[in-house]
């Protein structure tokens, strides 16, 4: 699966997206063989940039944080491909410029006229690049070439808005040609969620409510917002990754088994399991939004949220979420999905864990230490699947404990895991949908979220504090324990 020759035009080279994730992944890609020599890389920004100042700023992302060794090679190819065209998003002559880069690269290196635009850009600027881009006549494409755009999330910030963006979007590119990020799809314990369940015969028995009583998603971070208040302040932990991340994950764990791994079965199947899924049916029951509060982490003493660079005094923006969520269906009636984000975290760890039923009958004595049976799947940083059952403790009595066996890509792989933008960014320019969320998803999640989001901003308390480094209010700690469980400390 190598990409043919294409030019990837990207908006928002000055961001740290650009700089983290995007150019490491580019360079990545060509180390992997997996660009045609034909490619080209145009940044398009602000900044009082030459075409060198750009391929700098690419050389020097590429050296912090490129996971295959740097090749001078490999560096030299991409370089001859590298372009800047300097602009506000709003000038017409700066389009024309990038219409007229990109044709010159299309003639040296022979693109065929294939193009993608990668739009890392915020939100409101998504409209005018777009206008731009089919003002300047570069979103056409027919069977000779294609032109594709990529859209990084938030997708709107509640369901109206999404539903304009995608107007917007579809007034430039066909469906097929857009490509909505949600990174989380790009990473591989994320696809081999599906790999678990519909290769094994041992687990779709289990994967039910004959058999789970409860399932918890959570998705915790140590970092604060790290720099970033201009995009989270306002936007908050829901919006960010419970409308995306923690929904898709909640999909592919919960959802039918596809007729083929195609982008249209998958999103069928998907769609339709998050169209069964229920807001909470009492809103203060049912959900916690958290901000925390000055604490300790990692032997640090760390400012609260409020103090953090950018946020305003009295910000009322979670930075922890937690719902509680169930999904109308047969297979899974009456499990309560619980789905928690959160800054501030004593550690940083994603995972989907399936806690099943106690037995139906213990013959034992003493099951004072006794679990219930578990399986997780280990999303980051320790990548892997747990199985929690109970066993007899070694001696002569009969005393019982839980322990876990585990499986563990680093153990049992020797080929390390693509990043997941280098996943997305090949896939892009393959055209190859699948791991893409099609706007139903996106329409759905907002159904999901927008009355929890209401709610939440029609209510006039605030969010409740958390030290920074603890696991969340203890109002979370309640919402769950009523329905008699207790939140996972992984
Ligand atoms: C992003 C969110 O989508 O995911 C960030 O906007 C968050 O707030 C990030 O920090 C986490 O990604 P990962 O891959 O490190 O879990």
């Amino acid at each position: 699966r190598v990409a043919g020759p294409c030019v990837l035009v990207m908006f928002g080279v000055t961001g740290d997206l650009s700089r983290k994730k995007l150019m490491p992944a580019v360079y990545d890609l060509a180390n992997r063989g997996l660009l045609p020599p034909g490619f080209g890389l145009v940044g398009f920004a602000r900044r009082d940039w030459e075409d060198e100042d750009f391929a700098k700023v690419v050389h020097d992302a590429v050296a912090e944080r490129a996971r295959t060794p740097f090749r001078e090679e490999v560096w030299e190819q991409l370089l001859e491909g590298i372009r800047f065209v300097r602009g506000e998003f709003d000038d017409n002559d700066a389009f024309e410029r990038l219409a007229n880069t990109i044709r010159e690269l299309d003639e040296e290196r022979g693109t065929g006229g294939n193009h993608a635009f990668y739009l890392s850009i915020p939100p409101r600027s998504f409209e005018t690049v777009i206008s731009q881009l089919k003002r300047h006549g570069m979103t056409g494409h027919d069977s000779s070439h294609w032109s594709r755009v990529v859209i990084e999330k938030p997708f709107g910030h509640d369901l109206e808005s999404a539903r304009d963006l995608d107007e917007i979007i579809s007034s430039a590119f066909s469906p097929e040609s857009v490509f909505r990020i949600d990174h989380y799809l790009g990473k591989e314990t994320v696809q081999n969620i599906m790999a678990f369940r519909f290769a094994n015969q041992i687990f779709e028995p289990i994967w039910n409510n004959h058999y789970v009583s409860h399932v918890q998603i959570t998705m915790a971070e140590d970092i604060g917002i790290a720099g970033r208040a201009g995009y989270y302040d306002g936007i908050g932990a829901a919006r960010d990754v419970i409308q995306n991340h923690l929904l898709q994950l909640m999909a592919l764990t919960a959802m039918e088994e596809p007729t083929s791994f195609d982008a249209k079965q998958l999103c069928a199947e998907k769609t339709k399991v998050l169209a069964a899924i229920q807001p909470p049916d009492d809103m203060f029951a049912q959900t916690c939004r958290g901000q925390y509060v000055a604490g300790r982490q990692g032997g640090e003493r760390v400012r609260g949220y409020l103090e953090e660079d950018g946020v305003g005094p009295r910000s009322r923006t979670e930075t922890y979420a937690a719902v509680r969520l169930t999904i109308d269906n047969r297979r899974w009636a009456g499990v309560p999905f619980y789905l928690r984000t959160a800054k501030r975290m004593p550690r940083r760890v994603t995972e989907v864990a399936l806690n099943l039923q106690r037995a139906p009958h213990l013959p034992f004595s003493d099951t004072a230490a006794l679990g219930t049976n578990a399986v997780v799947l280990r999303i980051q940083p320790d990548e892997g699947v747990t199985l929690r059952f109970g066993a007899k403790v070694p001696g002569t009595q009969m005393e019982l404990r839980d322990v876990t066996m585990d499986f563990a890509y680093g153990s049992s792989f020797t080929e390390a895991s693509p990043e997941a933008y280098e996943r997305l960014i090949l896939d892009v320019l393959l055209g190859d949908p699948p791991l893409f969320p099609q706007h139903e998803e996106v329409e759905l999640a907002w159904k999901i979220l927008d009355p929890v989001l209401d709610f939440w901003a029609e209510s006039n308390t605030p969010p409740c504090e958390y030290p920074a480094g603890s696991w969340g209010p203890s109002e979370a700690d309640e919402m769950i324990a009523r329905d008699g469980f207790i939140w996972r400390r992984p």
